[in-house]
């Protein structure tokens, strides 16, 4: 999962990973980083050339992001994506993360593995060194 820049900038990464290490999830790997272009680009190759695409691109880089694995059950990537909420702040139910401490689309907090496979994919991209063991 990745606290994205407005997350950062807010001081809310220690409340975000509170919620999931609650919950029970175990963190495995963290780093606080400047995510460029190029890097997006391939984090987010099933957006490219989507309306929201650009602007997505100058959030997610406009200062540092706090990378993240999260450790837990099967299917660890739908308990930490239901801790996350909806997509959209604006209608993510209170109690879950987007829900209590967002308000707008594109600034929403956080980002979450959508699968197993994208899971895999994703720590490929940040934590290369993770995914060759
Ligand atoms: P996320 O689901 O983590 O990954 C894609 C991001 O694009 C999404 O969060 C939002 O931050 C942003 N975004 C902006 N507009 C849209 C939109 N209309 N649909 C989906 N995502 C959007």
């Amino acid at each position: 999962m990745i606290c994205k820049p407005d997350a950062v900038e807010r001081g809310l990464v220690g409340e975000i990973l509170r919620r999931f290490e609650q919950k029970g999830l175990k963190l495995v790997a963290a780093e606080l980083r400047h995510l460029d272009t190029e890097l997006l680009s391939r984090h987010y190759a099933e957006h490219v050339g989507k309306p929201f695409y650009n602007e997505l691109v100058a959030f997610m880089s406009r200062s540092p992001a706090m990378t993240m694995v999260l450790e837990g059950p099967d299917d660890t990537f739908a308990i930490v994506r239901s801790l996350m909420g909806l997509t959209n702040p604006a209608v993510s139910p209170p109690g879950t993360i987007r829900g209590d401490l967002g308000t707008v689309m594109t600034e929403n907090l956080v980002h979450g593995s959508d699968s197993n496979e994208s899971a895999e994919r994703e720590i490929g991209i940040f934590f290369p060194e993770l995914a060759a063991e």
